[in-house]
């Protein structure tokens, strides 16, 4: 299993200015952090509840028609492009980052053992859409649309320049190329699948964006190129058992929800830093950025009392990132907590050859790169205690799929938890709507008419 250690967000490391009694303060919310597992787990299956993430580790029949659609498609297509945003591509990016041999879509076919590569247009830069379109062979593409809402603006437009010129590549058997991942019902995106004959993928009910990794959101893509999604599942499940113990002491869902928000309401700790040591596991960052972000970040708490609460997430990548930010950590304000995510063992043991013995850096030759990883690693950990800095360390025994899927599942765990910490909801995000619709009232979608007058209003007094 993932570990977690809190040894030094603890006052016994960084004084009691900066720490935490750590087992004093487990002991005295106990009751209370037993009460809200019990409650997630008891409200997982009601509708309407949005915890049907929670449930997404069981779902092998997901993971069969994924499966079977895989395989249907070997061999047919040279690329998958997914197209997304938000929660819809996050987590997809996360994952295969980590999981598939890095610089991937570099690699001959063969060394793909002829699995597709895989692009993600998550933006809409017509520079970058252009581009990306300019070098890939529609023909050869498998275009994997996956919105829930089916109407994002970003997402359907997209949408609609790939479709356009696969239906001119292609002619009528264009349909071919693409896969829907969608809402079951309801949507725009739904109603264009069902007139056009796509194949389709759900979305399912009571699961946001940010919480779909393990929906067919992730998964298809995932089978596509050839990551075992059962062993995703697995790590699920799993860990999906470990955080249903009541026990602080056992559950590190609960124990990292419970030093972030003490940090952020005792400490004024409001800055969530996550830093994984391995370039692999970067774009995890941008996943949990996004998940503590509009899960968290919220105007009013469930009784409608003005809150305005919500850590700050950011996003650091060791050892790069201790040349640009660790100094702000070091000696700015104290008001972050770091979270390290350690390997333990990398796939790779790379030798630094003995080739020069100047002294400062002939002491490199004979080490491994491994070893200067968990060194940095380890120096900075101490350097920022030392400064009375918290920090909380989260280590993978490898980076593979088991523990990856059980690290992301259990911050999503521990962002529940958390939101029932501050007593606000965090499964909706009524800040995101706001310059949703103004965009669409700027870009003229019926409907919107009203928005669009009290925009013009706005921007015109400034
Ligand atoms: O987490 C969320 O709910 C959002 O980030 C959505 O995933 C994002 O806005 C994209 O929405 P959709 O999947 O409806 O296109």
């Amino acid at each position: 299993m993932i570990t977690l250690n809190y040894k030094n967000a603890d006052t016994a490391v960084i004084g009691k200015q900066h720490g935490l009694d750590i087992e004093k303060e487990f002991a005295k919310h106990q009751k209370k952090m037993a009460e809200i597992i019990l409650d997630l787990n008891k409200r997982k299956d009601k509708r309407g509840q949005w915890l049907q993430w929670m449930n997404l580790g069981y779902s092998e029949e997901t993971a069969w028609y994924v499966k079977e659609y895989a395989s249907m498609v070997q061999g047919r297509f040279e690329n998958i492009l997914i197209l997304g945003i938000g929660g819809s591509a996050l987590g997809g990016i996360a994952m295969t980052e980590a999981l598939l041999k890095p610089y991937w879509n570099m690699l001959s076919n063969e060394q793909r053992q002829g699995l597709p590569k895989i692009f993600f247009l998550d933006n809409i830069d017509p520079d970058t859409i252009s581009g990306l379109l300019d070098v890939l062979d529609l023909k050869k593409t498998l275009v994997n649309v996956i919105t829930k809402s089916g109407s994002t603006a970003e997402t359907m437009s997209q949408f609609m320049i790939v479709k356009d010129r696969l239906e001119r590549e292609l002619g009528d058997s264009y349909g071919q190329n693409i896969v829907a991942t969608t809402d079951q019902k309801t949507g725009i995106l739904r109603q264009i699948a069902e007139q056009e004959g796509y194949k389709t993928f759900v979305v399912p009910d009571d699961v946001g964006g940010r919480f779909s990794v393990f929906s067919a959101v992730g998964l298809l893509p995932f089978a596509l190129v050839g990551i075992d999604i059962d062993e995703l599942l697995e790590g699920i499940k799993d860990m999906d058992l470990a955080l249903k113990n009541t026990d602080i002491k056992e559950n590190i869902a609960a124990q990292n929800a419970l030093i972030h928000y003490l940090m952020d309401t005792q400490k004024n700790k409001n800055l969530s830093v996550m830093m994984p040591y391995s370039s692999r596991l970067k774009y995890i960052s941008d996943w949990y950025v996004q998940l503590w972000a509009e899960s968290l970040g919220k105007e009013t708490d469930r009784k409608g009392k003005v809150v305005n609460c919500g850590p700050t997430p950011l996003k650091a990548l060791g050892a790069t990132d201790q040349h640009s930010q660790i100094q702000l950590y070091n000696e700015g304000p104290n008001d972050k907590v770091i979270t390290f995510v350690r390997v333990g063992e990398f796939d790779t043991t790379l030798e630094i050859p003995k080739i020069f013995d100047y002294t400062g850096i002939g002491y490199l030759g004979g080490k491994t790169v491994n070893q200067l990883m968990n060194a940095e690693a380890d120096s900075t950990r101490v350097a920022l205690s030392d400064y009375n800095r918290p920090t909380i360390t989260i280590t993978l025994p490898r980076v593979n799929g088991y523990y990856l899927a059980q690290l992301l599942y259990m911050l999503e765990v521990q962002t529940a938890i958390a939101g029932e910490l501050y007593n606000i909801d965090a499964f909706n995000q009524p800040g995101v709507e706001q310059a949703k619709n103004y965009t669409y009232a700027l870009m003229g979608r019926a409907g919107y008419e009203e928005s669009a007058q009290s925009l013009q209003d706005k921007m015109a007094a400034v």
